[in-house]
């Protein structure tokens, strides 16, 4: 690696929490070999069966207490504290595993299981465990409006506008744990190499983009990512 990159933005998917316990998606045996992504991940699944999708992201929530983040996340949360340069992680991913680990001022494109978000006004608040019809807004009042503050299929993700500007000022863009599969996250790396900007893949095997990439590493995170970023605070 040449001279350490002075801004660097991370994408990661689920594969950085895959050795933390948390499935991942089109994996063999990932969750859309269980379950729909029609019946759970998009507007119109909600709105036809609200407590089958409550149930589905309830039970991911609860989940997130036995799990805890890996030496990927950890060594990500090093490298924020420990670069000089700005350190931005953009996840795709739900789970809370990089702010436990110590990440500061992630980007979940995605949403976040410990959000929820009421449909009638917008309000976001934390999760007091299960969300179900039953709940009231206490913003607004409305009742039986609640939802997974997910970005479901078909919706737009979030702070968008901030990622892209974040990729073309980057000097170094890094592609962790995602297969490339769901966009606008997928095309990060081309806004990236339109901008110049050097783009790595850390991931289990090659993913839909992997020749898209400067260079592409496979492994798994947990010895890929501190290796990396050792490799980056050595420069
Ligand atoms: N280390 C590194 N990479 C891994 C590991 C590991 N231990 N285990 C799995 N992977 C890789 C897989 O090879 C795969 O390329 O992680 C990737 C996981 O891909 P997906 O399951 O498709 O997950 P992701 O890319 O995050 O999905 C993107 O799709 O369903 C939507 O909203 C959902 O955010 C998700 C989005």
């Amino acid at each position: 690696m040449p001279k350490a990159p002075a801004s660097i933005v991370i994408l990661t998917g689920a594969g950085i929490s895959a050795e933390s316990g948390v499935e991942t998606f089109r994996d063999k045996g990932g969750i859309w070999s269980k379950v729909r992504l029609e019946d759970v991940a998009t507007p119109e699944g909600f709105a036809r069966d609200p407590a089958a999708v409550h149930a589905f992201y309830n039970a991911r929530r609860a989940a997130l207490g036995a799990v805890e983040p890996n030496p990927a996340h950890l060594a990500l949360a090093r490298l924020q504290h420990e670069h000089a340069g700005d350190v931005t992680i953009v996840t795709q991913n739900i789970d809370d595993l990089h702010e436990r680990a110590g990440s500061q001022n992630v980007i979940h494109m995605h949403g976040e299981l410990t959000q929820q978000l009421c449909a009638a006004c917008g309000t976001r608040s934390q999760a007091a465990g299960d969300l179900s019809t039953d709940l009231a807004c206490t913003a607004c009042g409305a009742h039986g409006r609640m939802r997974p503050d997910v970005v479901w299929f078909g919706e737009m993700p979030y702070r968008m506008e901030l990622i892209i500007d974040r990729l073309l000022a980057a000097d170094l863009f890094v592609s962790i744990g995602t297969s490339g599969a769901v966009y606008p996250a997928a095309g990060f790396v081309d806004e990236a190499r339109s901008a110049g900007t050097r783009t790595l893949e850390l991931n289990l095997e090659p993913s839909e983009g992997t020749f898209l990439f400067d260079e592409a590493r496979q492994g798994p995170a947990s010895v890929l990512v501190p290796a990396f970023v050792a490799e980056i605070l050595r420069t």
